[in-house]
């Protein structure tokens, strides 16, 4: 009987976790994808956060009674795929959290060959943002896409400089009305051309202007223009995390076809001096880093086929099923960091 009442058990953090509007997404290391249909992926998400931590295999029990969905098959199944680690020890899962959060490799900038045409990767003002030029740096240097445009919001560059990007050739963007090689009105073209919109990461501020569709700056500009798909990574401590207001927005984010990268464990900014224990409610990608995100596409590849992955046809974009087409992409693109903090 599972879970077993003698096990512990943790969601294994180096594995991606993707919500969508209908759908649980899990992608391993190696890039096996797990994907599961479910109606309500905000218990899903509850779950997943409950589990960051080893619970018994009572405590578990009690948790997963709460999804309709979670059967003992299914929960076997993710034991089995190594999305939900077990051990007899919790201090052995402990270690193996501990491991994934401080062995994460920064870089990676071993070529590959494109997943897309062009990628729009959107920082907004999460003390993470400061953290994510290595991994803007290996998707550009790597090829992971044909050509790459950064959005920066205006509370980004407090973290994040547009210099350090354009020193190493990442074309940058962060005003409506700005102008450069033929971009006349950034969100209208950077919105059309996009196979791929990510922000990363994504503040609490962000996911609301999106979910109301403000457009009120170039990001939430940009999003309302495309009918590309868009993964939501979101960075912040887990009060704001879990604010009816924020779970509101991600919800609504979710319904309106966007996918939302489940947080994972991670440094709180403010606490680290105090050397305190790694918290809940970060940017919610993958610790393994850039080469986990390599490892994704490979993975991708093979289990979605050639109709659901790779570069996307022009011809494809506004049918109907074009978020569909692309999950192969979104899945790699959901494990393109590594760790970091928040506040
Ligand atoms: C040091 C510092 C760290 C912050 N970190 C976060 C964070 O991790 N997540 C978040 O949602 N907001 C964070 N904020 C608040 C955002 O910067 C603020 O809500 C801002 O309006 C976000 O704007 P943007 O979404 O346009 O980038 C932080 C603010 C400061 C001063």
């Amino acid at each position: 009987m599972l879970p077993d009442p003698s096990s512990y058990y943790m969601r294994n953090p180096r594995v991606v976790a993707v919500t969508s509007d209908s759908r649980l997404i899990l992608v391993s290391e190696q890039g096996d994808v797990l994907e599961h249909p479910t109606a309500d992926t905000a218990r899903w998400s509850a779950w997943l956060q409950a589990v960051s931590t080893p619970l018994s295999g009572a405590e578990v029990g009690e948790l997963s009674a709460t999804i309709p969905d979670l059967d003992e098959p299914l929960f076997r199944r993710l034991v089995e795929a190594g999305c939900v680690a077990a051990d007899r020890d919790r201090d052995q899962l402990l270690t193996q959290r501990e491991q994934a959060l401080r062995l994460s490799p920064g870089v990676q900038l071993d070529a590959t060959d494109p997943v897309c045409d062009h990628l729009v990767v959107a920082c907004t003002g999460s003390v993470v943002a400061g953290l994510i030029a290595p991994t803007i740096l290996s998707l550009s240097l790597s090829g992971f896409q044909r050509s790459l445009d950064v959005v920066l919001t205006k509370s980004a560059q407090r973290f994040l400089t547009r210099d350090l990007l354009e020193a190493y050739g990442v074309r940058t963007w962060a005003d409506i009305f700005e102008r450069r090689e033929q971009v006349h009105v950034p969100h209208v073209q950077l919105a059309r051309s996009a196979d791929c919109i990510v922000v990363l990461p994504a503040t609490a501020d962000a996911l609301c202007r999106i979910a109301s569709g403000a457009c009120s700056d170039l990001l939430s500009l940009i999003v309302a223009a495309t009918t590309a798909p868009v993964v939501l990574i979101p960075a912040m401590n887990d009060a704001m995390w879990n604010h009816r207001a924020v779970q509101r927005n991600v919800k609504q984010l979710k319904d309106d076809g966007m996918y939302v990268v489940e947080p994972t464990l991670i440094f709180g900014a403010a606490d680290v001096p105090a050397g305190a224990e790694p918290m809940f409610g970060g940017h919610g990608t993958l610790w393994a880093g850039p080469r986990g995100l390599m490892r994704a596409v490979d993975g991708s590849r093979v289990r979605i086929g050639d109709a659901g992955f790779g570069i996307r046809t022009r011809t494809g974009r506004g049918a109907a099923d074009s978020r569909r087409v692309t999950t192969g992409t979104v899945l790699a693109l959901a494990c393109v960091h590594d760790q970091s903090c928040d506040s």
